[in-house]
């Protein structure tokens, strides 16, 4: 059986391709979902790939990987620099956590340059495109010990 990743995103992401597109590309969160479940299929592993524009909802899906989701990779969007709440839920998730921010968000407004999630995060990708999700799905398989 391959070891489930949950791969989740946070508000606005739904939006990605059209959204800013000179910030955050014109690839769809389903291209993004695409490449990811193939890639995932390489490397031995299954995805759940999930989005909600809803704090509830995210920390909803964090409990749920408890006991049945080898690793999280997370983009928080927004929530990254307000949610206490996904931290909290984070904290009471034992496998790997990644974070993945499609922008390099050091280099944008002062406000998004902490984040809480980074916290608790085993590494942070930012500023790669959406590339940084499959950079973080190999490095997910390394530290979960999949191929
Ligand atoms: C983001 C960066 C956040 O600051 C922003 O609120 C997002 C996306 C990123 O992927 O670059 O919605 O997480």
């Amino acid at each position: 059986m391959p070891k489930l990743i949950s791969v989740l995103n946070g508000p606005n992401l739904n939006l990605l391709g059209l959204r800013q597109p000179e910030i955050y590309g014109t690839e769809t969160l389903d291209d993004v979902a695409a490449a990811m479940s193939e890639l995932a299929e390489d490397l031995g592993l299954a995805i759940r790939f999930l989005q909600s524009n809803h704090e509830g909802q995210l920390i909803d899906w964090i409990q749920e990987a408890r006991g049945k989701s080898a690793g999280i990779i997370i983009n928080p969007a927004a929530y990254s620099h307000t949610s206490i709440g996904i931290l909290d839920a984070l904290n009471a998730y034992d496998g790997p956590v990644l974070e993945v921010h499609i922008s390099n968000i050091h280099k944008r407004e002062p406000f998004r340059h902490h984040s809480y999630i980074s916290q608790r995060a085993d590494g942070v990708i930012a500023g790669f495109g959406t590339q940084g999700y499959s950079l973080a799905l190999r490095r997910m398989a390394s530290l979960v010990g999949s191929k």
